[in-house]
């Protein structure tokens, strides 16, 4: 792929000067070895036992190392790194490798990649295998930006029997050059919304003899983005078959309470689900779940998060000016997502919030629970400032991800694609179309 390598781990640079028999040479571009051989027998392979752990889910931008300590404080199990575009780990990118960064207080804790071709993620895989603190290593075949897409990876491997035919060379070449971390894979439905065109359940069956640990499944296609709620029943579909293979299968999708991981978990096919915006909106899912309750924080426990995320954020970024600036628009990323709680005391006896749930503006219980619920980034800015202090002259913000402006824009989006607006439709830049731009 004429892929300029700069980075190499011991072991690849040992195997360039020579130092192991037989091979001579390795280093150079990518491409510019033979894929790995079928010997390699991952003899001292690790396992990861998924069954029943909390997982909270790759999440560019927002699932930054700071948010995954509050996250873990607050009982997840699995976390996992931002998406690294392996052709940039290749490179040596210090951006994307700061991405795949683990804090001692994750305690099963994955690498996610994301790539499409077989020599490339076989290369990429030896190096985090050599070379990073990790328990596995995730390739994101699920991704839909087009960006990545057009580059042959992401959900483009889900679209037709020749992208299913690579997916295979790339999980067969890859798990084969990791010798230590076991490989997973995060999927999609299918790339097309048809039916007929759904592939996951092809792919569960098949994943564990190409290599794959586990498989990751998010109940939704490619074309589909977020609009609708995620099909669980399809999810249900390829349990069955990954039950068939052994082969620990990981539902995602709308998981907000601990009845929908309840209601998940109940048919006994799952190994457990993963748990996306809901971690963002209400990150103490992870202890509804862990505990079996529903818990009405008060908006002063919902600020003590905040709090301890500002301090893990100086702590990772740093304290100085450009830490405390860092921190703070990290942290008002976030907020474009906890803004859209709705305590649980003010609804109704017997209504829960709902993923896609629109909350009209609403008068919260106490001034501060008001001011956590205001979808307006002044608001939000005033609350980092509590513990961020004054902003930089000249600071403007304006969210990646936009889930704050889901009202007119939302409808506007939603009509256009002729899927009825409002209720069921969760924007479309989920945060996967921004990282377009970061991962180039
Ligand atoms: C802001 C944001 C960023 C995301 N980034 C990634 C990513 O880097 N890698 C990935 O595999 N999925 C990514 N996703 C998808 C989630 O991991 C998850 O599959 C999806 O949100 C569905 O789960 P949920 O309904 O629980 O949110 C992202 C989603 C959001 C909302």
């Amino acid at each position: 792929m004429d892929i300029e390598l700069r980075c190499l781990s011991r072991a690849q640079a040992a195997v360039r000067n020579g130092a192991r028999a037989g091979v001579t040479s390795r280093g150079g571009h990518l491409g510019a070895r033979e894929p790995p051989s079928d010997t390699n027998p991952r003899d001292g392979a690790r396992r990861v036992d998924f069954r029943g752990k909390l997982y909270v889910a790759p999440l560019t931008t927002v699932g930054n190392l700071p948010f995954r300590r509050v996250c873990v404080g607050l009982g997840a199990d699995v976390t996992i790194s931002e998406m690294a575009m392996a052709s940039n780990v290749l490179k040596g990118d210090r951006g994307e490798w700061a991405l795949l960064r683990r804090h001692p207080s994750e305690k099963l804790f994955g690498a996610q990649v994301c790539g499409g071709w077989p020599d490339l993620l076989a290369r990429c895989g030896e190096l985090l295998d050599d070379e990073l603190d990790c328990d596995f290593v995730d390739v994101n075949m699920g991704c839909p930006i087009d960006g990545v897409c057009a580059k042959g990876a992401g959900s483009s491997l889900l679209r037709d029997a020749e992208g299913v035919a690579r997916m295979e060379r790339v999980v067969r070449a890859a798990s084969r050059s990791m010798r230590r971390a076991p490989l997973t894979i995060k999927l999609r439905m299918g790339y097309d919304d048809d039916p007929s065109k759904h592939v996951a359940h092809e792919i569960v069956a098949r994943a564990k003899s190409w290599g794959a640990h586990a498989v990751t499944l998010h109940g939704r296609t490619r074309q589909q983005r977020y609009s609708r709620a995620a099909d669980w029943a399809y999810v249900e579909r390829c349990a069955a078959a990954a039950r068939e293979t052994s082969t620990p299968l990981i539902g995602n999708g709308d998981v907000f309470s601990s009845a929908d991981y309840e209601r998940h978990m109940s048919s006994g096919s799952l190994a457990t689900c993963m748990i996306g915006r809901g971690a963002l909106i209400k990150p103490w899912v992870l202890t509804e779940i862990k505990e079996r309750r529903v818990w009405d924080i008060s908006a002063r426990e919902r600020l003590d998060l905040f709090e301890r995320f500002g301090a893990f954020g100086l702590e990772h970024w740093g304290a100085d000016e450009k830490g405390v600036e860092t921190t703070r628009r990290f942290m008002l990323e976030w907020m474009s997502y906890t803004h859209r709680y709705v305590p649980v005391g003010l609804l109704e006896r017997g209504v829960s919030q709902t993923m896609a749930l629109r909350p009209p503006a609403y008068v919260g219980r106490s001034d501060l629970e008001t001011l956590l619920a205001s979808d307006k980034t002044e608001d939000w800015r005033r609350v980092a400032r509590m513990f961020l202090g004054p902003e930089a002259p000249g600071f403007r913000f304006v969210p990646k991800h936009r889930s704050n402006s889901y009202s007119a824009a939302c409808d506007a989006a939603a009509a256009a694609r002729g899927v009825g607006g409002g209720g069921g439709e969760e924007e479309e830049d989920d945060g996967e179309e921004e990282e377009e731009e970061e991962n180039g």
